[in-house]
This record gives structure tokens, C-alpha cells and sequence, in this order.
């Protein structure tokens, strides 16, 4: 759907950032500006800032920047018109109707249907856990006796289905749905021409999308009865598949993204005691195996995965396979292990909270030495099965994507599986090649050890055209702060500098689409500043401006405000610093026109097409002398 402008704009005047970014951390005011630790990077101490008069905000340890749309398109890894729709939700703001394909809109109508019907549903159950009283001697009394507060069970949304067949069916069709959607939802059954609710006389666990709408249920039998399953659980549905997710997410996004980790448990009751001990981080894969959707669902928060296995040898074998998958999703794993017979929920009842926390700081260990460790156990001294472990490993750090990661890896292995680290690598390196496929050159079956230590990377010198862009970049913060600064008799600086720059274009896009905006404003009289950039330029042009409009050092600024202490400003000398800064982006700008007509020289064809370069080469030399000899008079006057 395309938004119009319009609606942007009513969005843009009623956005407020402090509540937009407060929903995510937790602000603090220090001078003008709002401080947290910033939701993008792993941080000790504040230095993420949001400027609530100017709509904006900045980490000034990572760089990231923007206005409040921005950030919810990457808090939340949103496009655009979601990260839109999302804001105009929160504030109230109607977006037009979409006209979908009438088979598209029917699809949407269903979806819609369905929400509303598990909605209802998972209500209806928590409804009767409390009240009814076969919930209450049942399905509450079991839930207590596990352990659960009621504030867990209010959080989880847990609830109870009654032992008859037609308790939902019931309820619903009174509230006048249909049994055609209700059997759609996954929550009845037809067969033959009896119709009947899925889940009787069972503890419900609702399963949630990641916005915290129910679309699933798990329900769990309360005496154990080999003839039943432990668990039944709702079908694949329209609105639920169960590949793509994963329970718990709702609850521990945002936390996963502040820890820069998620741990991933078995099942919905570890994932409930992980929570009683204070630990909000972590979803559940909900017994089956890991799939590549379900990674990708937890690198929208984090990188870090750490699994928590049950103390139970096969299961853990079985499950190697769902880390290589996390390996090659990009993402980095660690593995903790319980006692055997423990899992994560019993354990952490056993020894509690505190101690449980501390269990997985100290237990969690990387995943490659996770498995060279658990191989070489069963391998025990048989040097053939030892050979098959390192090439087994070396399967899973060829899936690593960081080279850094890999050498780190291949030394530590080294050492674990007591075989020289060369030999390692050689295997390591036909691996990577196999990897690669067939478009990779052919190479000898053999590939020489690499040199111990990597050379350090050769520092990179700032090339022309990274000066230039700085020196633009310059330029832009000249104008958005002080364009309308007078630096001579009734000249505001962004006059003064447009003339200046009015035969020359900005060569990075960014820069030259403001310069643009400044240029068409001159000639239509209209007033442009940091406001009108932030509500009509790109999403590009939106991040330089917040860049640019947080000053590190605001915060004491105002402070010798107030205490009349007065330093040296930037203002005291505009006219100076405006002047300084055209000289030297038409001296870089000249540079950069220097290397590109030397490199005219290599493809020259003619005689007389190498005396022109020549001569344009002249005349821009000609050009930065003379500039150099203006610049070095401003810097020295
Ligand atoms: N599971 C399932 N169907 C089953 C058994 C298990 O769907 N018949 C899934 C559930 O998602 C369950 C997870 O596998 O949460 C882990 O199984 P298990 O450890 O047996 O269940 P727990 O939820 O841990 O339950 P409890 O603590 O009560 O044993
Ligand atoms: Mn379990």
C-alpha cells in the first residue's frame, strides 16, 4: 500500500519520540537531550540520545540516527510504510482503505476472522481457569501446584479448556461465529458429521505472533495418561505455521535485542520458569527441531543464540544439526547443558533463581567446542574416529561467515583434538572451496597452511573523494546550523554559500539531494531548516540531519549558559568558517577532477587526446595552487 503525504505528515505532527523510543528504553534527561543505552548496541553507559524538540535521535557509539520512523523501522526491522502503519496505530491515525484484489482482500478478511476468533478463544479459556470450577479445582490448582504466580499466568495468558465437547463450540457459535472459521482456527474438529472442540480438560498455553496477537494453542493434559499425548496442539492453520514460530517471542524481543542474545529452550514451561527467574530473553522451538525461518526470526533481534539442552545425551547428539543451522544462518551459538535429567525448568526450581542465572553465565560455552568436546567423548581413543570428528568440525567452522571467527576456532580445535593446526586448516580450506562451488577456480587438492597470524590490515589512507565527501558534509552542517547566521551586511549564510557552490554539484547523493532542497527553496522564497528536511527528505537525507543536529557536547553547552561561562563559539567566526569550508571543498573537488582526468590518461587514444588531458591537467593545477594559496591566508589570518 502506498501512504500519501498527507497522512505522513499528520503523523510527523503527532509523533512525539520520547513516547516513540521510550516503548523500547527507558530515558533519562540530562541537559536538553534525553539519554539511554542504546537498543542498537551492547552498552554499559548511555550514549544514546534523543532531542525531543527536534524529533530526533543518535547513539554516539554506534552512529545510528534518524527520526522516530526511523527508529521503529530499525528497532523493529520494519520497511517504511509498515514502520508508518504501526506509528499511525499507536496515535489514533486512520490510513486509507487498501484496494486489494477481491481474492487478496477475501484472504486478508479471513486472516482478520481468524485473529478475532482465537482472540475469543484465548479469553474464553483464561475466563475459565479463573472462574469456572471445574478450572479453578483443576486446571488453577495444577498450575499452582507447579509453581506459577498468578501474575505468570496473566503474563503467559495460560488458561484452561473444560473436560466436554462442546464447551468452545458453545460459546462461540453463541457469540455467533461460525463453525466453518472455528474449524479453520484449528480450535474444532469435524469428522463424520460429529463435530467437537480440539482441546478438553487440558491446560491451555496460548501461542502468540510476535505482535502479541494468539494464533496457536498448546494444551497440555493434567495426569499423565500414556494412551493421550502430553501435549496437543493446534493444527497448521491460515494464521499459524509452525515453522515460523517460535513460542515466547512476543514477551522477549525487545529484551533479546537489549541483551544482544537470545536463549532458545525446548518447551513453553522452560520458557515460563526462565521468566520466573527473571530471565525474559528466551523463546521456545516448541519440541521440534530448529528451522532456518525460526533463525531468521531471532537475527531480526540479535546475532547470539545460546541453546539450553536438556541433560540427555541423544537429545543433544540429535540437535547438532539445528546449531550448524544457526552457524550458517550467520548467527553465533553457544550451548549450555543441565545435569542429566534436568531441564531448564526443573533445574532452575531446584537451585533457584539466583544460582540458575549464574549457571548460565558460567556454563554457557561456545558451540564448536560444545561439539569437538561431546565427539571426542564418544570417539575415545580410536585415532580413525577421531580423524572423522575433525573433519565433522571443521564442517561446522567452514559454515562460520567471519574468517576472524574461523582462525579463532581452527587454533582452539587444534588443541582440543590434539592435530596439528596446519593440517586443520588444509582440510578447512578444501571445505571453503567445496563451499564455494563450482565457479571457484580450480585449485590443488592440497592448499598450504596459512602464515600463524594474519598481516594486519594495511591502515587505509582517506582517498579524494572520502575528503570531498567530508568537506560536503561540512557544507550541510554549515547551512542546517547556521544558515541563517548573517556573515556580512544582510547575507545569511546559506545565501552566501549557495552562491559560492552555484556552478559546482555535491558528488555524494546524500549531500547533493539537501544541497538540492536548499537551492529550489532559495528561488521559491521558502524557508527550509532542520524541520522541513526531517519531514520532507528521504529516509537518507532524514539520518544526515539527525546526525548532524545532536551535538555531543549540547549538555555542556548549557551549562556555561547558565553559569555565564562564555568560550569561543563557532558563531564568532562564521563568516570565516564559511569561507574556510567553500575553500576547501572547491580545493578536494579539484583533486578529485585532477585523478579523474589522469585516469583519462590510461584509455587516451590519439596523440592529440593526450595533449587535452594535459591541458585540462594544467589548468587545474593552476586551479589548486591557487586555491591552496587562498586557504593557507584564511587559516593563517
Ligand atoms: N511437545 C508437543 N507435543 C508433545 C510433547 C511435547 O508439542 N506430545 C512440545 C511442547 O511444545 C513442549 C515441548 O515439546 O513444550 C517440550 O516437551 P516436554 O519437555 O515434554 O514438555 P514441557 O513443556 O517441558 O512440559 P513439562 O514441563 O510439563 O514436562
Ligand atoms: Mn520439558
Amino acid at each position: 500500500m502506498r501512504i500519501g503525504q498527507d497522512i505522513i505528515a499528520e503523523l510527523q505532527q503527532r509523533l512525539d519520540i520520547e513516547e516513540v523510543v521510550g516503548d523500547y528504553v527507558t530515558l533519562k534527561r540530562k541537559g536538553r537531550n534525553l539519554w539511554a543505552c542504546c537498543p542498537f548496541h551492547d552498552e554499559k553507559s548511555p550514549s544514546f540520545s534523543v532531542a525531543p524538540d527536534k524529533g530526533i535521535y543518535k547513539c554516539f557509539g554506534c552512529g545510528k540516527a534518524g527520526d522516530a520512523i526511523n527508529f521503529v523501522m530499525e528497532v523493529d526491522s520494519l520497511s517504511f510504510t509498515d514502520a508508518v502503519k504501526q506509528l499511525a496505530q499507536k496515535y489514533g491515525i486512520e490510513l486509507p482503505e487498501e484496494e486489494p484484489e477481491p481474492e487478496e482482500l477475501q484472504e486478508h478478511q479471513e486472516k482478520e476472522s481468524l485473529y478475532i476468533i482465537l482472540k475469543f478463544a484465548a479469553d474464553y479459556f483464561q475466563q475459565l481457569l479463573k472462574e469456572h470450577p471445574e478450572g479453578k479445582s483443576i486446571g488453577y490448582s495444577y498450575l499452582k501446584e507447579r509453581g506459577f504466580p498468578d501474575a505468570i499466568i496473566k503474563k503467559f495468558e495460560l488458561g484452561y479448556s473444560i473436560d466436554a465437547w462442546d464447551g468452545l463450540l458453545k460459546a462461540a457459535t453463541n457469540k455467533g461465529y461460525s463453525t466453518d472459521l472455528l474449524e479453520k482456527a484449528g480450535l474444532i474438529i469435524r469428522k463424520d458429521d460429529k463435530t467437537y472442540d480440539r482441546f478438553r480438560g487440558r491446560v491451555i498455553f496460548p501461542i502468540h505472533h510476535p505482535s502479541g496477537k494468539p494464533i496457536a494453542f498448546g494444551a497440555r493434559q493434567l495426569i499423565t495418561d500414556k494412551k493421550q499425548p502430553k501435549y496437543i496442539n493446534s493444527p497448521e492453520t491460515p494464521v499459524y505455521h509452525k515453522s515460523n514460530v517460535l513460542y515466547g517471542m512476543h514477551l522477549a524481543k525487545k529484551l533479546i535485542r537489549q541483551h544482544d542474545n537470545c536463549y532458545l529452550v525446548e518447551g513453553y514451561t522452560d520458557v515460563i520458569s526462565l521468566h520466573l527467574c527473571g530471565i525474559e530473553n528466551v523463546v521456545a522451538s516448541s519440541g521440534t527441531s530448529l528451522t532456518t525461518e525460526q533463525i531468521r526470526l531471532i537475527s531480526r533481534y540479535s546475532k547470539h543464540i545460546t541453546v539450553l539442552y536438556d541433560g540427555d545425551p541423544a537429545g543433544m547428539k540429535a540437535s547438532l544439526r539445528g546449531i550448524d543451522m544457526i552457524l550458517e544462518g550467520g548467527l553465533l551459538a553457544k550451548v549450555v547443558v543441565f545435569p542429566e535429567g534436568e531441564d531448564p525448568d526443573s533445574y532452575s526450581r531446584k537451585v533457584g533463581a539466583t544460582a540458575f542465572a549464574s549457571y548460565l553465565k558460567e556454563e554457557a560455552t561456545d558451540f564448536v567446542v560444545f561439539k569437538t568436546k561431546l565427539l571426542l567423548k564418544e570417539a575415545g581413543t580410536d585415532p580413525l574416529r577421531r580423524t572423522e570428528v575433525a573433519r565433522d568440525i571443521m564442517g561446522s567452522i567452514a559454515l562460520l561467515s567471519d574468517p576472524v571467527a574461523q582462525s579463532v576456532y581452527l587454533r582452539e580445535c587444534s588443541n582440543l583434538l590434539n592435530i596439528d593446526e596446519a593440517v586443520l586448516m588444509a582440510e578447512l580450506q578444501k571445505l571453503l572451496r567445496r563451499k564455494k562451488g563450482q565457479d571457484a577456480p580450480e585449485a590443488p587438492d592440497y592448499a598450504p597452511p596459512l602464515p600463524q597470524a594474519a598481516p594486519a590490515e594495511p591502515q587505509k589512507a582517506t582517498t579524494s573523494e572520502e575528503s570531498l565527501s567530508l568537506q560536503e558534509k561540512e557544507s550541510v552542517r554549515l547551512l542546517l546550523r547556521y544558515g541563517f547566521h548573517q556573515v556580512g551586511e544582510n547575507l545569511p549564510l546559506h545565501r552566501y554559500l549557495l552562491q559560492e557552490v552555484a556552478e559546482i554539484d555535491f558528488q555524494t547523493p546524500v549531500y547533493r539531494e539537501i544541497l538540492d532542497l536548499y537551492r529550489r527553496q532559495l528561488e521559491s522564497g521558502q524557508v527550509i531548516n532542520e524541520q522541513y528536511l526531517l519531514q520532507h527528505g528521504s529516509t537518507a537525507v532524514k539520518e544526515v540531519v539527525a546526525d548532524l543536529s545532536i551535538s555531543r557536547y549540547e549538555l555542556s553547552e548549557a551549562w556555561q549558559e547558565r553559569h555565564n561561562i562564555y568560550t569561543t563559539q563557532e558563531t564568532d567566526h562564521l563568516e570565516k568558517a564559511a569561507l574556510q569550508n567553500i575553500l576547501r571543498l572547491k580545493f578536494r573537488l579539484v583533486r578529485t577532477l585532477i585523478r579523474e582526468n589522469q585516469q583519462q590518461l590510461h584509455t587516451a587514444g590519439t596523440p592529440e587526446e593526450v595533449d587535452q588531458i594535459l591541458l585540462v591537467h594544467q589548468e587545474l593545477k593552476k586551479a589548486e595552487m591557487e586555491l591552496a594559496g587562498l586557504l593557507g591566508n584564511v587559516i593563517a589570518g
